[in-house]
């Protein structure tokens, strides 16, 4: 895929519709779908059985009725807990598959974000397992790959030279945007805080990057995001994005 920034910022709901539903899970994405996002983040791990998961943790414990690793529970083990995150309201929530996520967005026109968890577990084969995946579903023109391991973000571009690469990246590392575009990249994934540099953004251009920055909640960050002309604005909360995103485009 080639770039996606088209002039004012793309709403991508981070880990689904999170801020109302519980993060990671079909309620999650289905609301960002029916707030009309133009997509959800989300995050891959993997199972003892080598399935793909959606979770943002290596563990099961914050967001589930359950413990232990993810990979060391089978894909049918998992799917017996409930995953609804401790939230009032919802019910049984099962851990939903890759598989199914991109069944849900097929056809929608919509973007996901995958972010590939593969920077504290080393799942062998995870990066192929996700991009065989994607392919299956022909959504290729449609995903964002993403990891704060930069090593699958490699991979990524080794296995699908047309894939579009975004780097996350949190600590106050120097020259990132060199280095991003050195490696191949298409995307800066910055935590918020780098937009506070008044050269970040000038320099993100200067070396032909899209940004695309996590996690924007509060409405004066997202009006920032669309002053300064970041790509992305990923959140927990899409209603709010797309209400700043319209204000600024009628402005
Ligand atoms: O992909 C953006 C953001 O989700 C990265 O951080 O910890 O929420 O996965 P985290
Ligand atoms: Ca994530």
């Amino acid at each position: 895929m080639h770039k996606i920034g088209r002039g004012y910022p793309i709403v991508l709901g981070h880990r689904g519709a999170s801020g109302y539903a519980p993060e990671n899970t079909m309620k999650s994405f289905k609301l960002a779908l029916d707030m009309d996002a133009d997509g959800v983040e989300l995050d891959v791990q993997m199972t003892y059985d080598g399935k793909l998961v959606v979770i943002h943790d290596e563990l099961i414990d914050r967001t589930s009725n359950g413990k232990g690793w993810v990979k060391d529970h089978t894909l049918e083990e998992l799917k017996e807990f409930n995953f609804n995150n401790h939230m009032e309201g919802y019910g049984f929530c099962e851990i939903p598959t890759l598989d199914e996520v991109l069944e849900l967005f097929r056809g929608t026109g919509k973007l996901i974000n995958i972010e590939i968890k593969s920077n504290i577990i080393n799942y062998p084969g995870i990066t192929k397992a996700v991009i065989d995946m994607v392919r299956e579903h022909d959504m290729q023109d449609h995903v964002i790959y993403s990891s704060f391991n930069h090593q699958t973000c490699l991979e990524v571009e080794e296995y699908d030279p047309d894939a579009y690469v975004g780097f996350l990246y949190e600590d106050g590392f120097l020259n990132v945007p060199e280095y991003v575009r050195q490696n191949h990249g298409d995307a800066l994934h910055p935590a918020l805080y780098f937009l506070l540099d008044p050269l970040y953004m000038p320099r993100a251009r200067k070396n032909g990057l899209e940004v695309n920055v996590w996690t924007i909640n509060e409405e004066y960050q997202m009006e920032l995001g669309c002053k300064l002309g970041i790509t992305t604005i990923i959140t927990n909360y899409p209603d709010r994005a797309l209400r700043i995103v319209e204000k600024y485009k009628k402005n």
